[in-house]
């Protein structure tokens, strides 16, 4: 099992990464202290994995709650519903909630525990290769509104993240795919080692190898924890890890969420980015190449969809949350493996890219 901790002073906390770290009982219930343990999750998770969780913790009386499984119940109305059954089970601040599923649960339930009596301790269990590599480290927590995703939220950090790679067994390749996008978005963004080693390990991370998946979502949680450990709110080096992100709401904004999965939007994001940085003399040919081909290898779309304009991309990222005084602002890359924010691309050379 691998180890590292996001260090945020006394909010400091570790991720515990390997395969049956959900066996791991002990220390699950070291990290749930004398706190009652209450695991949210949904219908498609909850019949894989929820009964060996009550198990291991049946002597701290645990309670569960299963939400239907989708993006549209990562809403206000179902943190309504899950601080209903946590008031009419007399959950006093002694709850620790336990968020077991992809980042849609994670982020529901961070915003709750956030919230509830003014703020209750969390464990993330993230079982999507996305959510274990991005959603479930760093605290951002969130429930989309009708007017916007991710539009009311929290920065709240959970006591410990477990990671636990045989959950990625279970998980449909496509959602595994969309996951790889943003492991390739660290390569991209912080480390050109990591990139190469996805660009060498294709057929390893496809079937599963635990080596392989252990080492690429330890080094992910790692760059994210360094990040996060620097800028934990925002306020600048973490909007980095939005690289291809502005793109890519866009495009999950027009076809309508969960049309598109939110890693294949990412992974075309982060192609219009590099052929942008390209145009900008950042990146050469052949690294866009390189970049697009990762992308395609691990079965990613690396196009736009055929019925989106420059001006659907426009009216969307106009709304974009990094966007200040109504200049839309890109992370882009600057060279292989560094990637800087800016904010000085015009209209005209969105509309010059997306024609093409
Ligand atoms: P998800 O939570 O919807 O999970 C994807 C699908 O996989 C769902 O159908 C889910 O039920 C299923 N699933 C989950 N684990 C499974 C398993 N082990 N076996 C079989 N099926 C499984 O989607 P996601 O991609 O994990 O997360 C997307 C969400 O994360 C979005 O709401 C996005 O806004 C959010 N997000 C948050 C952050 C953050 O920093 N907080 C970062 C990125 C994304
Ligand atoms: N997923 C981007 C972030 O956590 O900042």
């Amino acid at each position: 099992m691998l180890e590292l901790t996001v260090n945020l002073d006394e909010r400091s906390y570790p991720i515990f990464i390997g395969k049956s770290v959900l066996q791991d009982k002990g220390r699950l219930i070291h990290h749930i202290g004398d706190s009652r343990p209450v695991i949210i999750s949904n219908e498609t998770v909850a019949p894989l994995y929820l009964q060996g969780l009550l198990d291991s913790l049946s002597d701290l009386n645990p309670l569960s709650f299963i939400i239907p499984d989708g993006e549209q119940y990562k809403s206000l109305t179902w943190f309504e519903k899950i601080s209903a059954f946590l008031l009419e089970n007399n959950c006093g601040r002694d709850t620790c909630l336990i968020a077991l599923g992809g980042g849609v649960i994670g982020d529901l339930t961070g915003f709750v525990a956030a919230c509830y009596q003014r703020g209750v301790p969390f464990i993330q269990i993230p079982t999507t290769l996305l959510s274990q590599v991005d959603s479930s480290v760093g605290g951002k927590t969130a429930v989309n509104h009708p007017l916007g995703k991710n539009m009311i939220g929290a920065f709240y950090q959970p006591q410990a993240v477990f990671i636990d790679t045989l959950s990625l067994h279970t998980l449909p390749e496509r959602e595994f795919a969309a996951g790889m996008a943003e492991v390739i978005k660290y390569g991209l963004i912080y480390d050109t080692e990591l990139f190469s080693y996805l660009e060498k390990n294709i057929k390893e991370l496809q079937s599963l190898s635990e080596d392989a998946l252990q080492h690429i979502i330890f080094r992910c949680c790692e760059i994210k924890a360094l990040i996060v450990a620097q800028d934990e709110k925002e306020h600048g080096l973490r909007a980095l890890l939005n690289l291809g992100h502005t793109f890519a709401h866009a495009i999950e904004a027009q076809m309508g969420y969960g049309v598109w999965l939110h890693g294949e939007a990412v992974a075309t994001g982060m192609v219009l980015a590099s052929e942008l940085a390209h145009r900008r003399n950042d990146l050469s040919r052949t690294q866009v190449q390189r970049i697009t081909q990762l992308i395609a290898d691990y079965s990613l779309p690396t196009t736009i969809p055929s019925n989106m304009t420059s001006e659907h991309f426009l009216m969307h990222m106009r709304k974009d949350k990094k966007n200040k005084k109504g200049t839309i602002r890109f992370i882009l890359p600057t060279q292989f493996g560094r990637c800087e924010l800016v904010d000085d691309v015009s209209d005209e050379q969105v509309r010059e890219l997306i024609a093409q």
